[in-house]
């Protein structure tokens, strides 16, 4: 069964074998989809014929978002953390407890239908490949019950285990740490594909950077990738823990020094900006342009959590780099797409090229220009293709 989705007004390929700049966009555009992949890209003028058609009316087509960041696995709600903040209170991932509190509470169900109904809401919304964390279970067996929770949804789970020092290890993080690297890891390393640390020394609740080392160390000796939540509350050693261990990913970087640009653009980490976190903790953007200019690979990401953002829109979060971390409207959706493909080293998604799985966002207007342009405005969806679910 093929597929011609015709009538792109533009597409958004992300295919560096174009002449297009990195989004390799051809105007007027056809896509053919065999068995869920991307077949043919070219000018509808060219189009070859398939068993069936999808015209799009001249509507834009992006590859779907990546959302290579997010902690869908919770129960609870956190709204008055959050109205607390926006009058003065600071964030500092102390919050993080009540959410462990509802989770360890909630039945497989309960946790299993939020998760369902997140993930559905990011695909209405675009979003085609999640990366989804634990870290709100904090013991053996209910971290264990986020990861094959979320190996039920995607292929990228994450055990973060060394989210917080849970209550009952209060003043004993070490000893917090040498359960992480031992029973809890072995337990959930086969449900997850990687490995993520809060590296914080500044807050009393998460890990500093030699307890990250550890947990890092741990989770890439037991086969996991690396990923760290770096420099978000203050500039500390994670960056420099993350490049140093060849992490695929340092998320947050919100508090840089000149080392720890030069140190991200001289190794092979990317570097995941999650501006729904300034906006909801009313905190300084990173200046991604810093970034960029110094050759770092910038991935855009939500960070959808109870706590520090709650959003599930990468829309909403290309609005905030472009308005907000002097990213171009081009720079920002290639980071939401191409950029979070690198974070998650897959080549199958973030592009549209021959080969490529067949994820699309449609948006509900001419170019992706106006996702920035007309920001909270729900213009992407996937598309849902007959070949793709055959
Ligand atoms: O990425 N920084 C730590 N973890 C999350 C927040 C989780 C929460 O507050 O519940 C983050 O911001
Ligand atoms: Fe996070």
């Amino acid at each position: 069964m093929s597929t011609l989705v015709t009538g792109i007004g533009e597409l958004v390929t992300n295919d560096p074998a174009l002449e297009d700049g990195p989004l390799g966009v051809i105007p007027d555009a056809s896509l053919v989809v065999e068995h869920g992949h991307v077949v043919w890209t070219g000018p509808s003028s060219e189009a070859p014929d398939a068993d069936e058609r999808v015209d799009l009316g001249g509507r834009a087509v992006v590859p779907g978002f990546v959302d290579s960041h997010a902690h869908l696995v919770f129960a609870g709600d956190r709204a008055g953390e959050f109205e607390a903040r926006m009058s003065g209170a600071r964030y500092d991932g102390g919050g993080i407890g009540t959410t462990v509190a509802a989770t360890r509470a909630a039945s497989d169900d309960d946790l299993r239908a939020r998760l369902g109904g997140l993930l559905a809401e990011m695909r209405r919304q675009g979003t085609t490949t999640v990366e989804v964390k634990s870290g709100y279970g904090l013991t053996v067996d209910d971290e264990a019950r986020s990861l094959r929770l979320a190996a039920e949804v995607t292929p990228e789970t994450t055990f973060l285990g060394a989210h917080v020092v849970p209550a009952e290890f209060a003043g004993r993080a070490d000893e917090y740490v040498a359960l992480v690297t031992g029973p809890m890891l072995a337990a959930c390393a086969p449900h997850a594909r990687w490995v993520d640390v809060f590296c914080e020394p500044g807050s009393a609740h998460a890990f500093d950077g030699d307890q990250a080392r550890a947990v890092l160390e741990a989770g890439r000796d037991a086969g996991l990738g690396l990923r760290v939540h770096a420099n978000q509350l203050s500039a500390g050693p994670g960056v420099q823990v993350a490049v140093e261990l060849g992490a695929a990913s340092a998320d947050h970087c919100t508090h840089l020094s000149a080392a720890d640009v030069d140190a991200l653009a001289g190794g092979t980490t990317v570097a995941t900006l999650l501006p729904g976190v300034e906006f909801s903790t009313r905190s300084p953007y990173p200046d991604a342009r810093r970034l960029l200019d110094a050759g770092v690979t910038v991935a855009l990401a939500t960070d959808c959590n109870p706590g520090s953002c709650f959003t599930s829109s990468m829309a909403f979060c290309i609005a905030l780099a472009v308005r907000e971390m002097r990213l171009t409207p081009a720079e920002a959706l290639w980071a939401a797409t191409a950029g979070g493909a690198a974070a998650l080293d897959r080549s199958d998604v973030g592009r549209l090229a021959p080969g490529a799985r067949a994820d699309l966002a449609v948006l509900d207007a001419p170019s992706y220009r106006h996702l920035a342009y007309r920001p909270g405005v729900p213009l992407a969806h996937a598309l849902e293709l007959p070949s793709v679910r055959a």
